[in-house]
């Protein structure tokens, strides 16, 4: 889950691919290069680490040309180092290539190739495309790289230049993401719209097996095989300062301050009066109603809303829910109802675990509803119905923003179902929207304890191990507040559902282990209560989310982050906001890198 971008034009070309580039860092970020060609002539640099480290490279380097292309790495072949970098290029470095995800018969070409004597520098999978290229090109690399795409098999967005075409880019896409963005008098092209934006607005989406022809002038679509066709282009409806940092020291702190207006916006967007509306639901009120199960398919922070979900619509729409981590769901020998719906949930809408489900799914002739928030995603125009979380970009890799907006959506969505359904009366459907339009103020309540939050990050940030336990519906916020922690401090931290303690993590516990306890004025409250005493028996530090004024718990907690009082299905929107900070301050006080963590990325487009 690389970055691609390339540009053709008149800009200062070195600029438009770094801050491309910078601006993609978020899906991977270990090493990174640029090519260009300038009167015909071929340059190259590229280097392990971060991009400032590509800058320091360039410094000294007199980057010139009106055609380019720029990478950013997440290895999945052959160690982070300059010769892996991409871009990738053949032997007598007359050609080279950028790629974003998997060869996956690139063993077999590789020794072909070899055997034909071409000359292999990395251990990427990616280098088999330069060197299949500069094997096919005679006069015409458009005819080279569609010879070259006969032979690969698996996934890829990748794009070419060569000194035999001085003023076109050529990418091409099966899987992995790629827009085109028209510019007057120049063109780009990136992993997305991130890279892109403060350069233009008016992009264009590549689906699989599209080719992108790009000069200065003009962009020429065509299909693999096929004839030149034109694409549709999109206006896109946001700046590129909403993807800055806005003067917080982390994307991820901005994006946890950015939640009350984001709940706000999606109110707005969807809550008219009593109603609630979708735009693009796209299935019908009928084909809802008749639905007899919904599938979720998830990963990560999106599988945890999905958790949510499920106590949600059985609770309220009384419908049959079932949820799947997606690189699971393949294995499932389904046994599919020809009225069960398979809903979707990605931040990003590429990755790639939930892309395959939804193609699995649309295979066995599932209706596909999804819930994405990147307009124009992969997995926004492959499903038949879409709910768009309205998040605005995301940036840092722990996602933040968008767990709060996929709860609330996707309760809102939970409430359009009992109101269809009469599975819930009008009024007490008024009252969960009046709930719900309190949560913005709430948040702010809870933010306004950051300092507090922070001072318990300064007394645990040293240890080794977490535990976060929850029930019911805060079962999820348990996982979800775990991962956080895990994903941008390398904690070792896990979530239970408190129930489990006793059956055996309970023996993790001593007066070392720092122990989240997630516990809201609920039906859940009394058994929360008996686990802290549990945890509390054990010597066992307990950090307590509660709700305000519950002078009982107080007893019972080394630390407490106070909450306030809402209803039950709406806590977990609540108690998930003291846990991101938590672990942004544990973070933060590490010293860790906390909008790129080591190993991640921001969206996972291979599988
Ligand atoms: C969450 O903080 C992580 N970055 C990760 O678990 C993420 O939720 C997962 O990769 C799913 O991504 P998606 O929502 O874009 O599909």
């Amino acid at each position: 889950m690389c970055g691609i971008v390339g540009y053709v034009g008149e800009r200062n070309i070195e600029s438009v691919l770094l801050v491309g580039l910078e601006r993609l860092s978020y899906r991977g970020y270990d090493s990174s290069g640029i090519a260009t060609l300038s009167d015909g002539e071929l340059s190259y640099w590229k280097t392990p680490g971060k991009i400032w480290e590509l800058e320091k490279v360039l410094q000294n380097m007199n980057v010139q040309g009106t055609v380019g292309i720029g990478h950013t790495r997440w290895s999945t072949h052959g160690e982070p180092n300059e010769v892996n970098a991409h871009p990738q290029v053949n032997t007598v470095k007359k050609i080279a290539v950028v790629h974003n995800g998997i060869i996956e018969n690139f063993q077999a070409l590789r020794q072909k190739l070899i055997a034909e004597g071409y000359l292999f520098r990395s251990q990427t999978d990616s280098e088999v495309i330069v060197h299949l290229i500069a094997r096919y090109l005679q006069d015409d690399l458009l005819e080279a790289v569609e010879r070259t795409l006969l032979d690969l098999e698996g996934t890829y967005a990748f794009a070419v230049i060569a000194e035999a075409d001085p003023d076109r880019i050529i990418a091409c896409r099966k899987g992995s993401p790629l827009i085109i963005g028209l510019g007057k008098n120049e063109n780009f092209i990136s992993s997305d719209i991130n890279a892109i934006i403060q350069h233009t607005k008016e992009i264009v989406y590549m689906d699989d097996l599209d080719i992108a022809i790009l000069n200065k002038s003009q962009v020429e679509f065509k299909k693999l095989g096929g004839a030149v066709y034109a694409k549709p282009s999109h206006q896109i409806t946001w700046d590129a300062e909403s993807a800055d940092k806005s003067g917080y020291d982390h994307y991820m702190l901005k994006e946890i301050f950015e939640q009350p207006t984001v709940v706000r916006n999606i109110i707005s967007n969807i809550v008219k009066g009593d109603q609630i509306q979708f735009d693009d639901l796209r299935i019908s009120n009928e084909d809802l109603n008749r639905t007899t199960r919904f599938i979720i398919q998830a990963c990560g922070t999106s599988w945890h809303a999905g958790l949510v979900a499920k106590y949600m619509i059985e609770r309220y729409a009384r419908m049959l829910t079932e949820v799947d981590i997606s690189s699971e769901f393949r294995y499932r020998q389904m046994i599919s109802g020809i009225n069960d719906i398979v809903v979707a949930i990605s931040q990003s809408g590429e990755t790639a675990d939930t892309l395959a489900c939804i193609r699995e799914a649309k295979s066995k002739f599932f209706k596909v509803l999804s819930f994405v928030n990147v307009r124009g995603s992969t997995i926004d125009r492959e499903s038949d119905g879409v709910i768009h979380t309205l998040a605005g970009p995301e940036v840092g890799v722990d996602s933040t923003k968008n767990y709060v907006a996929r709860v609330i959506t996707l309760c809102l969505f939970t409430l359009y179902l009992a109101q269809l359904r009469w599975t819930v009366s009008p009024d007490q459907i008024k009252e969960m929207l009046a709930d719900l339009k309190k949560i913005p103020d709430y948040i702010d309540q809870i933010l306004a304890q950051k300092d507090k939050v922070k001072a318990i990050a300064d007394r645990y940030y040293k240890k080794r191990e977490f535990l976060f336990i929850g029930r019911g519906v805060n079962y999820p916020s348990a996982l979800e507040g775990a991962l956080k922690l895990k994903e941008i401090s390398y904690i070792h931290a896990t979530g239970y559902a408190a129930g489990e303690l006793k059956h055996g993590p309970i023996a993790l516990i001593d007066e070392n282990l720092p122990v989240v306890c997630i516990a809201p004025h609920c039906s859940t409250y009394d058994k929360m209560m008996s686990n802290i005493q549990e945890v509390r028996a054990r010597k066992g530090k307990t950090i307590v989310i509660a709700t305000e004024g519950d002078a009982e718990i107080e007893a019972y907690a080394d630390d407490i982050i106070w909450i306030p009082n809402t209803s039950e299905d709406l806590t977990p929107i609540l108690t998930v906001i003291p846990m991101q900070l938590l672990s942004y301050y544990i973070a933060v006080n590490l010293e860790c890198d906390v909008d790129q963590p080591r190993n991640l990325a921001k969206s996972v487009t291979v599988e």
